[in-house]
């Protein structure tokens, strides 16, 4: 199929969708979508790379893989943290082959052109000498961080960061997401297509059946359909001595009576979103018992400081507690395959067997979410066979989920 008549498809299934009602199959299923979504989304949008933690010491790296495109995010020798494509400017062969590491130089492997951490080519042999080696450096890539989270644009001309930046910054500071380091990373290959391990983030529906240890540490899977009066008073009563605490505090606060925060919201270009929230009674950490399980984060003047969410459209959620962080980051590798990295973070200063214990900081949300990677791969299969149709959407509880599907048919119509 030529791109125009991918293009006249893609049209023809978006007009097909019925509002308030889940996207054809095809969605989930054909590469050519897939292929529209790599250019119109991934290659376009800021996307969530990692934590400057993974590259502390000058000479550090990781490798970020988005579709085909390799990207180094190294640490160079003077000091500065930079994005660039991991592709050697002689015969474009890929550069960095392991995931991560540490390097005083960059040397490809082909013909051993070697580049300094900056992108700068040094050294080539053999080469004529009319030719500029100052054109020659490997291609640089926006970055940006936010406290510590970085982001990379594929594109050259990248959205407007600031908007961002400034909305998360009240969130993320307290929080000490800079002056945090990473505990602990496990890495998945969910078997489900990328907007649908979004769905299932978006809504709580699932959470009752699916997530006990999430529902009774939280409060903000209640809607307005499931809150009864004692749970709405419990809610009432929380946010009122939470607000309080974390008013004299001096901690920012955003969060909805009942139910999630609205999110995305694609009606106003809005791809990012922060909040804290009170935990249930009992609670003052996502853990297994609700207790403080590391030493306290940021400038948090106590435990009592609710939780805190995070997100970015297409690829990043985080959870903070008082004393740990968990990322989690998303890049698809193919129409039904996701990689999902989880992150755990903790203060930089704590130390593993005394001030923490990876059994005691990782089970919550590494249960929560293998909880989901599985019902993503059961709906992935659902979603790819010849009996499914679409179906509806609660407006109680699965606003958000309209909320993203409206995000993802207007961000991939960007060049139809
Ligand atoms: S392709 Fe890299 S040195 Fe030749
Ligand atoms: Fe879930």
């Amino acid at each position: 199929m030529n791109t125009l008549e991918s293009s006249s498809k893609i049209k023809q299934l978006i007009a097909s969708r019925r509002e308030g009602w889940t996207l054809p199959g095809a969605f989930y299923q054909e590469d050519d979508i897939y292929r529209t979504e790599m250019n119109s989304i991934w290659r376009r949008q800021w996307l969530f790379a990692g934590h400057t933690d993974q590259v502390g010491q000058p000479g550090d790296f990781f490798v970020v893989t988005v579709d085909t495109d390799s990207i180094l995010i190294i640490h160079g020798l003077d000091g500065t943290i930079r994005a660039m494509h991991n592709i050697c400017r002689h015969r474009g062969t890929l550069i960095c082959q392991a995931e991560s590491g540490h390097a005083k130089k960059l040397v490809c492997p082909y013909h051993q052109w070697s580049y300094s951490t900056d992108g700068t080519l040094e050294h080539w042999r053999g080469m004529q000498e009319d030719l500029d080696k100052s054109e020659l450096g490997l291609v640089k890539l926006p970055l940006r961080t936010i406290e510590g989270m970085i982001y990379i644009c594929l594109s050259a001309s990248p959205p407007d960061f600031d908007p961002a930046y400034n909305s998360m910054l009240p969130m993320a500071l307290p929080q000490g997401l800079a002056q945090a380091k990473v505990a602990k990373q496990v890495d998945y290959i969910v078997e489900a297509n990328w907007k649908l391990v979004w769905e299932n983030n978006r809504e709580c529906y699932h959470c009752n059946a699916h997530h006990p240890q999430y529902m009774r540490a939280n409060y903000d899977h209640y809607n307005e359909d499931d809150t009864t009066d004692l749970i709405r008073r419990k809610i009432d009563f929380a946010i009122e001595r939470d607000e309080k605490r974390w008013k004299d505090a001096g901690l920012a606060i955003n969060h909805k009576r009942t139910g999630m925060v609205c999110f995305p919201d694609p009606d106003n270009d809005i791809w990012y979103a922060s909040n804290r929230t009170p935990l249930a009674e009992g609670y003052v950490s996502e853990t297994m018992d609700g207790k403080q399980v590391s030493t306290l984060m940021g400038d948090y003047p106590n435990a009592d400081v609710g939780t805190i969410r995070m997100r970015t459209m297409p690829n990043m959620w985080m959870h903070g507690s008082c004393d740990h962080a968990v990322l989690t980051r998303l890049l698809p590798v193919g129409f039904n395959k996701t990689r999902v990295s989880v992150l755990w973070l903790v203060d930089q200063n704590a130390v593993e067997g005394e001030d923490y214990q990876l059994d005691q900081i990782m089970p919550f949300w590494q249960l929560t979410s293998e909880q989901d990677w599985e019902i993503c791969r059961l709906a992935q299969q659902g979603v790819s066979s010849g009996g499914y149709r679409p179906g509806p959407y609660s407006t109680y509880k699965e606003y958000n989920v309209d909320a993203f599907v409206r995000w993802y048919l207007k961000s991939l119509s960007i060049d139809l």
